[in-house]
């Protein structure tokens, strides 16, 4: 989680609005705040929208910092999307952030990240594929989607692809990918796996990270309200060190979690 003083709740500017594909654009807002305090895998909390409707602000993860920019790859598939989409140029957001802890990249447990991710599941992983580069790390990405339409690669390098209809890369999903691959990979040195996407990519993610012993971390989704711990509107079983399941608050807990969380 960050310092809690490092959280702010800003109106920011829609600098410009990109279309990625027809659901998918990257919003860049203008918020120096919290694009200093920012770490991979931290999310904002946005009002779409300064009427009641909807209610709830959404929450959505850093795609991207850029000086005081940071850039947010959304999905439009409801009413708060497809608002925050259609935001013009110089309208303005409230944006709360950066909430959420991070992935875990300080360690030096590894050489090579292996960034696994599924559909709109991509949004984080540029800004966490940048700072472990700059760490002098390597960094490979295995994408998947239903089919090559549904691929979010945009700026992210050294990308290996999966899809289900086999319309690019590898016919399967994301994680036969990785189990294709994976004798190969283990000669970039020691790799750890961080993935983003469907819960129930996450899950078999998990179990894959589980029964090859590999170090995994997940960012995980759910509804979410106040995005700070309050209304318990996020909350996830996760599996229990001593046995059985606890309740996490994922926007307090999450969005990231060690893989062996979530193994069966
Ligand atoms: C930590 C976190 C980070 C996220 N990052 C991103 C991101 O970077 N880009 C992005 O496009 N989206 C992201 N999301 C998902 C995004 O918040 C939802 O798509 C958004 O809140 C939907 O709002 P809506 O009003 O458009 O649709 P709604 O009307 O709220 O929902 C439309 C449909 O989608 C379902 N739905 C809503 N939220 C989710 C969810 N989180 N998971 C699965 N199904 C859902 C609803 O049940 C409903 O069926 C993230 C979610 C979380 C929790
Ligand atoms: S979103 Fe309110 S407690 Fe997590």
């Amino acid at each position: 989680m960050p310092e809690t003083n490092s959280i702010v709740d800003i109106r920011a500017t829609v600098v410009r609005t990109r279309t990625v594909s027809s659901t998918v654009s990257i919003i860049t807002l203008d918020c120096p705040a919290i694009a200093t305090a920012a770490k991979p895998g931290n999310f904002i909390n946005v009002k779409v929208s300064d009427t009641t409707l909807p209610l709830l602000r959404r929450p959505f993860s850093i795609h991207n910092v850029r000086g005081a920019h940071i850039d947010i790859m959304v999905k439009s598939i409801g009413p708060g999307t497809s608002l925050f989409c259609d935001k013009p140029t110089g309208s303005t957001v409230m944006v709360l952030g950066p909430l959420g802890n991070s992935f875990g990249i300080a360690a030096k447990e590894f050489d090579t990240a292996i960034l696994l991710s599924g559909g709109i599941g991509t949004a984080p992983m540029l800004f966490l594929e940048k700072t472990v580069a700059a760490q002098g790390k390597k960094v490979i990405n295995l994408i998947g989607g239903q089919s090559k339409e549904d691929l979010l690669a945009g700026e992210l390098s050294n990308c290996r692809f999966a899809t289900d209809d086999g319309s690019q890369g590898f016919r399967g999903n994301v994680v036969e990918l990785l189990q294709s691959e994976l004798e190969n990979l283990k000669k970039e040195g020691t790799i750890k796996v961080f993935a983003c996407g469907p819960n129930a990519m996450l899950k078999a993610v998990a179990k894959f990270c589980h029964e090859q012993q590999l170090a995994g971390e997940l960012s995980l989704e759910s509804v979410m309200g106040c995005g700070i711990g309050i209304c318990y509107g996020c909350s996830v079983e996760v599996n229990n060190p001593d046995g059985g399941l606890r309740t996490i608050l994922l926007c307090r807990e999450g969005p990231v979690i060690d893989a062996e969380l979530l193994a069966v």
